[in-house]
């Protein structure tokens, strides 16, 4: 006989895993007759911040069902608690990094720029949140470790809940995010050199539990630094977006960061121009001139041997400058903009590409 209980159980999902209550071992003793249910339900970790809304949840599935609910929550054994990071983990060993296996279709992309401040995080947010508001699984990597940016844009900042090693990204927008900027009290700067970043990153990949990806966005750092040169060992397969501005004097430093990427085995996705021009009725004006974005592509063409493209040109809009400090990125906020607009469309070119053909040139429709 089946449980209607268990059958209503099983469309609470937990919003930390995203996963039904009922898959994750969560579901203890359950007591039903036709009128009547009795359930004990097991929470990951004392203190869960999810508590209270799984045990809302919990009761409105059941009081579909039954006239009587009553609900009591506990919190797992150690044992029950091993039980499911190892399911979590599919059976891999604790310290895995699930992005090097053979069979995983994850798009991984590197968003770069040879310098600061030329938009790469509020490109890499918004085209994360563009990417999951199309149904995308996403994740978004902030490994910008000194300059982190990524909490703030996305109005997360909270340290994430951890299932004995295993770190549980909090979800903003539909996206799980991981920043350093979890990690440090106060807005304190991060003083590390080369072996604690690396091991740093290398941790978001091992201990954080990312689920199945479609998609794993990573905001590097500008340059060519440490950061660059660990991630693209540990994320072979990624490829490389290149943020630029139009400007002759940022394409040439934005080359270089495309350029490292291809000497750490990664192929360039292509090259988004940002801050292309202000719109404006008698048409656009070229605040930082114009070309950058060409160059950029032309350059890395030639290094690279296949042909890379220019995917967007995303004009200056106070309106996407005003939602990145409202923490509410532009491609929900006001998706009609004509910045929001344009990195839609880029992110349509991205879902299109076809997946798991790491190291080979993609040809992707120009802008
Ligand atoms: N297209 C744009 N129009 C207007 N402001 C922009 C645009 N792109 C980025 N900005 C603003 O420029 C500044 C730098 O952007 P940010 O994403 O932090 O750059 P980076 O990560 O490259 O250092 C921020 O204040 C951001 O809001
Ligand atoms: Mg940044």
């Amino acid at each position: 006989m089946t449980s209607r209980a268990l059958v209503a159980l099983a469309s609470v999902i937990d919003p930390e895993l995203r996963l039904p209550i009922t898959e994750l071992g969560m579901v203890g003793e359950v007591q039903e007759d036709s009128d009547s249910v009795n359930v004990v339900i097991k929470l990951t970790i004392v203190g869960c911040p999810a508590a209270q809304s799984i045990e809302r949840d919990v009761n409105q599935a059941l009081a579909a069902e039954f006239k009587t609910v009553n609900v009591v929550m506990t919190t797992m054994s150690q044992e029950e608690r091993s039980e499911l990071t190892k399911k979590l983990r599919g059976d891999r060993p604790p310290k895995f990094n699930p992005f090097v296996e053979k069979d995983n279709l994850t798009k991984v992309i590197f968003v770069s720029s040879g310098k600061g401040g030329v938009g790469k995080s509020t490109l890499t947010v918004n085209l994360a949140v563009a990417l999951a508001a199309q149904g995308q699984k996403v994740g978004l990597l902030d490994a910008d470790i000194f300059g982190y940016s990524v909490p703030q844009l996305m109005g997360v900042n909270q340290t994430p809940t951890k299932v004995d090693h295993l770190m549980l990204p909090p979800i903003s927008h539909e996206v799980k995010v991981i920043s350093i900027g979890f990690f440090v009290a106060d807005n304190q700067p991060v003083a590390w050199r080369g072996p604690m970043l690396h091991r740093a990153v290398e941790q978001f990949l091992t201990d954080v539990f990312w689920g199945d990806l479609d998609f794993l966005l990573v905001d590097l750092p500008p340059g060519t630094g440490d950061v660059a040169i660990s991630l693209g060992q540990l994320l072979p397969k990624a490829q490389t977006l290149v943020v630029t501005t139009p400007q002759h004097t940022a394409a040439i430093v934005a080359e270089r960061s495309g350029a490292i990427g291809l000497q750490t085995g990664q192929s360039v996705l292509g090259v988004i121009e940002n801050m292309s021009y202000l719109p404006s009725k008698d048409g656009p004006i070229e605040i930082f001139g114009s070309g950058g974005g060409e160059a950029v592509a032309k350059r890395l063409s030639e290094l690279s041997g296949a042909e890379v493209f220019v995917l967007g040109k995303i004009p200056l809009s106070q309106e996407l400058r005003e939602s990145a400090d409202r923490a509410l990125p532009i491609v929900v906020g006001n998706p009609e903009d004509s910045a929001a607009v344009e990195i839609i469309s880029i992110a349509r070119k991205l879902i299109a590409t076809p997946r798991g053909l790491a190291g080979k040139s993609l040809k992707i429709t120009p802008s």
